[in-house]
C-alpha cells in the first residue's frame, strides 16, 4: 500500500486531487491530507471520504517542521504531493509577507522533512519515494508575443508577490534535486477551474455574482489572458508525471485553451441562460449589464500560454475536458452545492470582499 502525503489537500485543487487519487487507485492506497485550514482549505470538500479507513485528515502548518517530522516518522510516506499555498494574487498584492513564509519557508520545511526521512547512510534515497511540487505558469511572467508559449525552458519572471513566492519554493526544489540528488518533480500548471473553487478566483467569483444580480467586476480592459484547465486534468497530470515522469525534471501542464477574461465572463453568462430552468427567477438577474469594469490590479500580466509538448510527449498526458463542456461540468456542480457557496461566502469573505472591490 503506497501511503500518500498531500498538502493543502482541503482547498481547492488538493480537494480534486485527494478525490482523484481514491477513484483511480481505491484501497491500494493511504492519504494523509495535511493542511492548515486557511480562509481557503474547507473539509466539506472532503466530506465524501472522510470516514474512510484509508484517509487521515491532520491539522497542521507546513511550516511546523515538528508536526511534519512525525508523520514521516509515523508513517512510511513514499509520495508527497505539495499544494499547500497562498494562491490569490490580490492578496499577495496586499500582504506579501505570509507567502514568503507558506510558499518558501513551507516547502523548505517539507523538503527537509522528506529529506532527512528518505536519505539513507549512502546518500541514496529509499527506492520508489517520490516528491512532487505543484507550482504555477505564473512563475514565467507575462507573454508579450502572441506566438510565444511558456516552455520548461523559458526563463522565470515572476511578477506578483505570488508568483516570486511559488518562483522562490521552485528554485528550493531545484535546489535539493540538483545538491542533494532529491527525488522530486516539479509541475507549472495554468489557470485550474472546477469543483470546490473558492469564489476569490475569476470564474467561481464570476458565476457567484451573476446569479445573485451582483457587479461583475473586470479588471483593466478585460483582454487579459489565461489559459483554462479543468481540474481533474490536472489532477491526471500530476499523477502521471509522479507515477512515469522522469525524475528531477519539469513538467508545463496546460491545454491550449487561451481566452481572454471578458470572453470567460461571456460563456459564463451564456452557459448560465442555457442551463437555468426557462423559468428560473435569476434569467432576469443573469445579465450582461452587470459586466463593470474596474480599476486594473497592479502589475497585472498580460498572457499566459502553457506549451504542454514535453508531458504529450514523455508521458502520455492530454486534457480530456475541453472548456464549453467543463464550464458547464462547474456550473451544474455549483447548482448542486449552494449550501457549500453559501458557506464560502459567510462570514469574512465579505470583508474581503468589501476591501477589494468597494471604491475599486
Ligand atoms: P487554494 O488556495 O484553494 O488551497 C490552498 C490550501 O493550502 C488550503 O486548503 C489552505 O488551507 C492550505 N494552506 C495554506 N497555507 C498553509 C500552511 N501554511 N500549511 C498547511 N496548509 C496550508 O489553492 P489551489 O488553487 O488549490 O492551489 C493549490 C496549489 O496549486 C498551489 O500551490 C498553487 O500555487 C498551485 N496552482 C494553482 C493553480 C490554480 O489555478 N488555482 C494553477 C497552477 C498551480
Ligand atoms: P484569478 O482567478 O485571480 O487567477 P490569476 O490571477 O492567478 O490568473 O484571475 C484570473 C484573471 O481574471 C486575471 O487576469 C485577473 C482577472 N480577474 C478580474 O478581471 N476580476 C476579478 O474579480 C478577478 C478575481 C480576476
Amino acid at each position: 500500500m503506497k501511503t500518500y502525503l498531500v498538502t493543502g489537500g482541503a482547498g481547492f485543487i488538493g480537494s480534486n486531487h485527494i478525490h482523484y487519487l481514491f477513484k483511480k487507485y481505491g484501497e491500494e492506497i493511504f492519504i494523509i491530507n495535511v493542511d492548515k485550514l486557511t480562509y481557503a482549505g474547507n473539509l466539506e470538500n472532503l466530506k465524501d471520504v472522510e470516514n474512510l479507513p484509508n484517509y487521515r485528515f491532520v491539522k497542521a502548518d507546513i511550516c511546523d517542521a515538528e508536526a511534519i517530522e512525525a508523520l514521516f516518522r509515523e508513517y512510511d510516506i513514499c509520495r508527497v504531493v505539495h499544494f499547500a499555498a497562498e494562491s490569490h494574487v490580490d492578496r499577495s498584492i496586499k500582504d506579501p509577507t505570509v507567502f514568503v513564509k507558506t510558499n518558501v519557508l513551507g516547502t523548505l520545511t517539507l523538503l527537509n522533512a522528506a529529506k532527512a526521512a528518505w536519505e539513507q547512510e549512502d546518500g541514496s534515497y529509499l527506492p520508489d519515494h517520490r516528491f512532487l511540487h505543484v507550482s504555477t505558469d505564473e512563475v514565467y511572467g507575462s507573454l508579450s508575443d502572441p506566438e510565444d508559449y511558456f516552455y520548461e525552458t523559458t526563463k522565470y519572471d515572476p511578477h506578483s508577490p505570488y508568483s516570486a513566492s511559488k518562483a522562490s519554493s521552485d528554485f528550493m526544489v531545484k535546489a535539493f534535486m540538483d545538491t542533494y540528488h532529491f527525488p522530486a518533480n516539479i509541475t507549472n500548471c495554468s489557470n485550474n477551474y472546477g469543483p470546490y473553487q473558492f469564489p476569490e478566483k475569476l470564474i467561481p467569483l464570476m458565476l457567484h455574482n451573476a446569479l445573485n444580480g451582483i457587479k461583475l467586476p473586470v479588471y483593466g480592459d478585460g483582454k487579459n489572458v489565461r489559459d483554462w484547465l479543468y481540474v481533474e486534468d490536472h489532477c491526471k497530470g500530476i499523477d502521471m508525471v509522479q507515477e512515469q515522469g522522469r525524475l528531477f525534471e519539469t513538467y508545463n501542464i496546460g491545454g491550449h485553451n487561451e481566452r481572454q477574461n471578458i470572453q470567460i465572463i461571456h460563456t459564463i453568462l451564456d452557459s448560465l441562460h442555457e442551463l437555468l430552468p426557462a423559468d428560473d427567477p435569476r434569467q432576469k438577474l443573469v445579465s450582461e449589464d452587470l459586466i463593470t469594469y474596474v480599476t486594473d490590479r497592479k502589475g497585472h500580466d498580460r498572457r499566459y500560454a502553457i506549451a504542454p509538448d514535453k508531458i504529450k510527449a514523455e508521458v502520455g498526458w492530454y486534457p480530456e475536458t475541453c472548456f464549453e463542456e467543463g464550464i458547464k461540468k462547474t456550473i451544474r456542480w455549483y447548482f448542486e452545492h449552494e449550501d457549500w457557496m453559501k458557506n464560502c461566502i459567510s462570514g469574512d469573505y465579505q470583508k474581503y470582499y468589501e476591501e477589494m472591490y468597494s471604491n475599486r
